[in-house]
């Protein structure tokens, strides 16, 4: 059973799409396992993002990724990881598939809804930083 670490970023949550992101993942089988609401540190911003650091729009995502609350997730599943991806859809809008979160609701490549591991390390890390073990159910 794989983790993957899925997150409704700041303009998913104010456009009211937590449901909207939390239906695709039960509907396609995977298990919440962990969520809470929250708003990020840009201590914590920083080391989710630290593979961006040296992106000229480092800031510009740090700022966007602290502004609101997100709602932060972990999802298991067989293939949780490849299935978040699918779900979520490709990070620039114009090239998401039409079925996913981001064909659907993304307006542009910076605010894009959601946010997925891209990998089995990514999540394994991401959980990390995000989750303590004692907030799993
Ligand atoms: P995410 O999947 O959270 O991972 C890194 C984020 O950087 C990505 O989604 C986008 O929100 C953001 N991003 C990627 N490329 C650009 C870009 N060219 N301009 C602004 N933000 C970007």
């Amino acid at each position: 059973m794989e983790k993957t670490f899925i997150m409704v970023k700041p303009d998913g949550v104010k456009r009211h799409l937590i449901g909207e992101v939390v239906k695709q993942y039960e509907q396609k089988g995977l298990i919440l396992v962990a969520g809470k609401l929250m708003v990020i540190s840009e201590e914590l911003a920083k080391k989710h993002y630290a593979e961006h650091v040296d992106k000229p729009f480092f800031g510009e995502l740090v700022s966007f990724i602290t502004s609101g609350p997100v709602f932060a997730m972990v999802w298991q599943g067989n293939d949780a990881v490849v299935i978040g991806r699918k779900i979520n859809g490709k990070t620039k809008h114009l090239e998401a598939d039409l079925a996913s979160i981001r064909g659907r609701f993304a307006t542009n490549t910076a605010f894009n809804v959601v946010h997925g591991s891209d990998s089995l390390e990514s999540a394994e890390r991401e959980i990390n930083l995000f989750f303590d073990e004692s907030e799993f159910v």
